[in-house]
């Protein structure tokens, strides 16, 4: 846009505009000025903040409303607060930091500054009955790894929530629900995504299990862009399941599935072990016991 029109748009004057781009490339954003056509946006900052995120955010309803913080608690229990306050069906909490991040199963969630993705969304899915809540975790689960996909990573889906690079966790949803007998008031989709992590990062124990964007390719990644491509990801795989139901979503994830068709270790009252064979139209794991007997899992956890 040339520097006229922005003034006549911003009704301030040339030079005004000037200083706001110096003060535009100060905070990290990349502007190209070229004589007699104007400025254009190049890059976003590294650093995670409302407005480099809304630039260039490609999506209709999700992340309209956003609250950024660098540092929360836990942006999953922000979002419980904005959603109990009536907030709008795909508001955004996302901080830099978490220093109470949550983890299923009341594990704590490593949430370093300026490393990773830590957002949470409130969903308000009047359509679909409790009973099918755990749908939202594998669609949400499909976006995260097409997203990766397009990136050239070779992800899989472990169920119900986490995405491996080989043998290794790099990212996990929580779902949280509040809702009536037979109607869902809201969702709270928390995701968190190890990316900007060196090896020194994790803790030696952690290591072990869990990997980075970064250890894996060795790159860096600018947590704005990368933000942005999740969401509108989401936001197209999220009105496909609330149009089409979960079938396609099903067979999608079924390609991503971390060791499909192998045996594994179940906890699910008691340990066994079990063949994983798909999964459920309601979301649940399909799995055979070493009798040929067929499980559907709701709530378990598949060993390492
Ligand atoms: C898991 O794999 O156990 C789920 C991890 C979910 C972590 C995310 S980070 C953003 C949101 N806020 C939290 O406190 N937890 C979720």
């Amino acid at each position: 846009m040339s520097g006229q029109e922005l003034s006549e748009v911003l009704s301030i004057s040339r030079s005004a505009v000037w200083k706001h781009m110096n003060e535009l490339k100060k905070s990290g954003y990349e502007v190209e000025a070229v004589t007699n056509r104007g400025y254009r946006i190049i890059n976003v900052p590294e650093a995670l903040s409302e407005d480099a995120i809304r630039w260039g955010l490609e999506t209709k309803w999700l992340g309209s409303t956003l609250h950024y913080h660098p540092t929360v608690t836990s942006t999953q229990n922000l979002a419980h607060e904005f959603a109990r306050d009536g907030a709008e069906h795909g508001t955004v909490v996302i901080a830099s930091e978490q220093t109470k991040g949550k983890g299923r199963m009341k594990r704590y969630w490593d949430s370093k500054a300026n490393v990773g993705l830590w957002f949470s969304t409130v969903l308000r899915p009047h359509s679909l009955e409790p009973k099918n809540a755990t749908q939202i975790t594998l669609v949400a689960a499909v976006a995260l790894a097409n997203v990766m996909k397009e990136y050239g990573i070779p992800v899989s889906i472990k169920w119900p929530n986490d995405l491996f690079i080989g043998d290794k966790k790099m990212a996990g949803i929580l779902t949280e629900m509040q809702a009536e007998q037979d109607q869902i008031d809201y969702i709270i989709i928390g995701i968190g995504l190890n990316v900007n992590h060196e090896e020194a990062d994790f803790g030696s124990a952690v290591l072990e299990h869990a990997t980075s964007l970064k250890v894996y390719t060795q790159d860096h990644y600018n947590l704005n862009t990368l933000f942005k491509s999740i969401a509108h990801e989401f936001e197209v795989q999220y009105e496909r399941f609330i149009e089409h139901g979960f079938k396609p979503i099903k067979s999608d994830w079924e390609g991503y599935a971390y060791k499909m068709g192998e045996w594994l270790t179940v906890r699910a009252q008691g340990e066994w072990n079990a063949k994983l064979i798909g999964i459920h139209e309601d979301g649940a794991l399909k799995v055979v016991d070493e009798k040929g007997q067929e499980h559907l899992l709701y709530s378990a956890e598949i060993l390492w």
